[in-house]
């Protein structure tokens, strides 16, 4: 049986990924948020799983503004590094795991989550930046990966109660499969941004680390939070914090999970980096 055992959370910022092509990992600016994840890297070295089912959004980068799916979930063999305007980034090609993939479409589609299917995409760096971060720069990425994008661009968006119960309904559908897979599950984007109109830049590092603590410990209250709270307290992009409460939802019931590294950090780009990283306990 495929089993899932860690779910993994952290921001996506494109600069992140541009600071790693560029070799700035080093620099002032960047050192203490890259400091941030030496103890993940480390972490998915000793727990390398069979498959990331890894939750992200695209920029209107795959799918454009003409046609948005709510929920897509990746059954392709492979998915290249898009180009978002200035070259594809120089890391790997993304080795998808149809079967697992297929598997889980159909499970949840059978629960009652329309999902789009996918067969062909280019992954963006809502997708690249988080396999960088918790990978480093390898030749190839350590394992398959199964892209699941949700849409935060354009509302209507999903809440992220629907969210939070679509992961329940993953970690069923995995649960489902026969062969003996160790699955990880991470939630990526956020934390509070706002790229564009007056409030540009805005942070509330309040907010953010409040909404760590309660991912872990009160899930379920937390998935009420509004969209309107998002947008007031997090800035417009900080929505895409909704994506966290798929991995969360995919997590055991039960006995709460073990949390193995938090990270908060300011600035990167316009935007506040969080990452946890959260195991299931045996
Ligand atoms: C930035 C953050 C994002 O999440 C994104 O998709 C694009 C840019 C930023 O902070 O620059
Ligand atoms: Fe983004």
């Amino acid at each position: 049986m495929a089993k899932i055992t860690a779910s993994v959370y952290t921001s996506h910022v494109p600069a992140i990924g541009a600071a790693m092509d560029l070799g700035k990992t080093e620099e002032p600016y960047w050192q203490p948020l890259f400091k941030g994840y030496e103890f993940s890297k480390q972490w998915l070295r000793e727990n390398k799983p069979d498959v990331i089912f890894l939750v992200f959004n695209d920029h209107a980068t795959a799918f454009s503004l003409e046609m948005i799916p709510t929920f897509a979930i990746g059954c392709a063999a492979e998915y290249t590094p898009a180009d978002e305007g200035w070259g594809p980034r120089p890391v790997p090609k993304v080795i998808g795991h149809p079967e697992l993939a297929s598997h889980i479409a159909q499970s949840v589609i059978q629960d009652d989550f329309d999902l789009t299917i996918v067969n062909k995409m280019d992954v963006d760096h809502g997708l690249t930046v988080p396999l960088s971060l918790m990978c480093g720069q390898p030749q190839a990425w350590p394992c398959p990966v199964i892209p699941f994008a949700v849409n935060v661009v354009q509302y209507p968006v999903p809440s992220g109660r629907r969210c939070l119960n679509l992961g329940r309904a993953i970690r069923k559908a995995v649960e489902s499969y026969d062969e003996d897979l160790n699955v990880q599950i991470w939630g990526t984007g956020g934390m509070s941004h706002q790229l564009q109109g007056p409030r540009a830049g805005l942070i509330n590092a309040e907010w953010d680390n409040r909404f760590l603590d309660r991912l872990v410990t009160e899930p379920d209250a937390l998935a009420g939070t509004s969209h309107l709270e998002y947008v007031r307290e997090a800035g417009s992009e900080g929505i895409e914090l909704v994506m966290w409460f798929i991995a969360r939802g995919a997590m055991s019931e039960g006995k709460p999970p073990k949390q193995r590294h938090r990270f908060y950090h300011v600035p990167a780009s316009n935007t506040a980096v969080g990452h946890l990283i959260l195991e299931n306990q045996a």
